[in-house]
């Protein structure tokens, strides 16, 4: 009798750091939240990533391409290419990864990319905006709101089809790393995980380049 069930989806996380949104997905996948998909491989830009002991404690595949042994982006980028594709990635999530992909990775997984930005976009956002300079920013600004976005990636940075947004409230008193840790605590944990479940259960429709959760 054929087997009617659809395949897992693989989901190749990059890292680049302390890699809370990837243990966020662990946990969820570990929970049952992510629904048709598995975390299959986790690779990271820095040899020295927590992110890696993470994955090593769940036993998830680890590979390191180290950002600083590759003289241009378009050489780091045809390495990175060419490991999505040994890992037969079906989703890449950049979680917390701090290298700008070449277009080359763009045009091979169109809308199988997706990134978490730590601001609600089209807010503080863009090249130079990542980590805690995006924090930074939103309180120089003196915003009262901030929050977290999931999007897919394309060819312009921060800049591709928004799947979720959650904002989370500015405190008087916050510091960057204040404002950083309630952004990840409300709502980065919990929007980069459901968005990968609505993913890898077909559940995100593309229309006129904006993205669709499905009824
Ligand atoms: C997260 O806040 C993520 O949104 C941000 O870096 C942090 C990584 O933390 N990403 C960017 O700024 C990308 N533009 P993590 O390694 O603990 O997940």
């Amino acid at each position: 009798m054929a087997n009617c069930e659809k395949p897992v989806k693989n989901i190749v996380v990059l890292v680049s750091g302390g890699g809370t949104n990837l243990q966020a997905l662990i946990e969820a996948e570990k929970s049952g939240e992510i629904y048709g998909g598995k975390i299959s491989c986790v690779i990271s830009s820095k040899e020295d990533a927590y992110a890696l002991v993470r994955a090593e404690k769940n036993n998830i595949k680890t590979r390191v391409i180290p950002r600083k042994n590759y003289d241009n982006s378009n050489e780091y980028s045809e390495a990175i290419l060419a490991a999505l594709l040994e890992e037969k990635a079906d989703l890449i999530v950049l979680a917390g990864f701090m290298t700008i992909l070449g277009e080359q990775i763009i045009k091979a997984f169109p809308y199988k990319i997706i990134n978490v930005h730590p601001a609600l976009i089209p807010s503080f956002c863009g090249q130079g905006f990542y980590g805690l300079k995006v924090h930074e920013a939103a309180l120089e600004y003196g915003v009262k709101v901030s929050g977290a976005t999931v999007h897919f990636v394309n060819e312009e940075a921060d800049a591709g089809a928004i799947i979720l947004q959650k904002p989370v409230e500015v405190k008087n008193d916050d510091t960057p790393e204040v404002l950083q840790k309630r952004i990840m605590e409300e709502a980065e944990w919990k929007i980069l995980p459901k968005a990968v479940s609505l993913f890898c259960q077909d559940k995100l429709n593309i229309k006129n380049g904006k993205a669709y959760i499905a009824e």
